[in-house]
């Protein structure tokens, strides 16, 4: 049996922060509001005419390949699990491959919203798994700042920008993703949405006028859904597996809303050592949330250690991995 390891992980998060503060000076909130009902403290925006999600995808990718001591050439497949790619087409992944001289792969991106990066997981563990595949890229995250409308203060707290990159390898020993519950209901779709700029209503001045090209998020409605999905995924794929509390070694979930990971963790009954939280210092980078404790907390995991990843956002999308910890 072969299992998809990952062996190298690298990230890029912009420099320039937008804080509390700086925030309630554009609108009519307030840090006491977006600590207690959220948990965010700060978010990391990336600046810059035309610097688009590839720029940190590529900077993720050139660390991962500097890391793992791999050369591109040697790379045979890009998946970015993006919302934000720089343009309409071609898809972020081609930029980032172009740009990191990754000559000898196929590149294309999946759109999963917040759960992409479990999304893009799964996809990358099975071109492994089929044993046709040895070197597989998956780039995840988000330039959310390009779509958050600063004027509306009930989405603008929310967001940031961030991109991890993660190297998957075949292994023969029980290491890597071991099993992956994903799903998807429309029922999210009125709920979570960006309109504008697609097929249907392709950018125009009444779209623009009518902030289509915006995040859209019926808060409450998500809320209800997530908190309940993203525990009920994370005790299956636990149960299924055996895992009791005590065999989890971490437990790193989806950074949306720190009263969401609060009650996803107790459902798991883990203590607060177990379960990685850095949504204070980044906000939601969608995609990128996941890798992005991935890489901030590296040099913690031991070879062996269960982890549990979970994930929920738009469509509504959702899921859970289970992933033993390769080095
Ligand atoms: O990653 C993809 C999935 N997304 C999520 O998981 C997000 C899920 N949703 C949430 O995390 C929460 O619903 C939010 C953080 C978006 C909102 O929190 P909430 O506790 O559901 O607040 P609410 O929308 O019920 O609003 C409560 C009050 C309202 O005022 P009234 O009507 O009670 O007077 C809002 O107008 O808070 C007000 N409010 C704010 N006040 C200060 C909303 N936004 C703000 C703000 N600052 N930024």
């Amino acid at each position: 049996m072969v299992y998809a390891a990952i062996t190298g992980i690298g990230a890029s998060i912009p420099k320039d922060v937008l804080t509390n503060e700086e925030l309630s000076k554009i609108v009519d909130t307030n840090d006491e509001w977006i600590m207690t009902r959220v948990g965010i403290k700060e978010r990391h925006i990336l600046k810059g005419e035309g610097k688009g999600v590839s720029v940190m995808g590529t900077e993720a990718v050139n660390e991962l390949l500097e890391k793992t001591n791999v050369k591109p050439e040697d790379i045979e497949v890009v998946i970015f699990a993006t919302t934000t790619p720089d343009y309409g087409f071609p898809a972020a992944a081609v930029l980032v491959a172009e740009a990191c001289g990754i000559k000898n792969a196929f590149a294309f991106d999946i759109q999963a919203a917040c759960s992409g990066f479990i999304y893009a997981l799964e996809v990358a563990s099975n071109f492994i798994r089929s044993g046709r595949y040895k070197k597989v890229i998956v780039v995840a995250g988000d330039k959310m700042s390009s779509i958050t409308n600063y004027k509306d203060r009930t989405t603008c707290p929310l967001f940031g920008d961030a991109v991890g990159a993660v190297l998957l390898e075949p292994t023969e020993e029980k290491l890597g993703i071991v099993d992956t519950i994903l799903h998807t209901d429309g029922v999210g779709i009125p709920h979570l949405n960006m309109k504008g700029g697609g097929s249907a209503y392709p950018a125009s001045a009444e779209t623009i006028a009518n902030d289509m090209h915006y995040v859209y998020q019926e808060g409450q409605p998500v809320f209800k859904h997530a908190v309940t999905k993203m525990a009920d995924v994370s005790a299956e794929i636990a149960e299924r597996n055996q895992l009791s509390k005590d065999d989890i070694d971490w437990f790193i979930p989806h950074q949306a809303n720190i009263r969401i990971i609060e009650a996803a963790a107790k459902r798991l009954s883990l203590p607060a050592e177990k379960v990685i939280i850095n949504i204070e210092n980044y906000g939601n980078t969608s995609a990128g949330t996941i890798p992005v404790c991935l890489y901030e907390y590296e040099k913690k995991f031991k070879k062996g250690d269960n982890i549990i990843l979970a994930a929920f956002g738009a469509g509504f999308t959702w899921g859970s991995v289970y992933l033993k910890w390769a080095y």
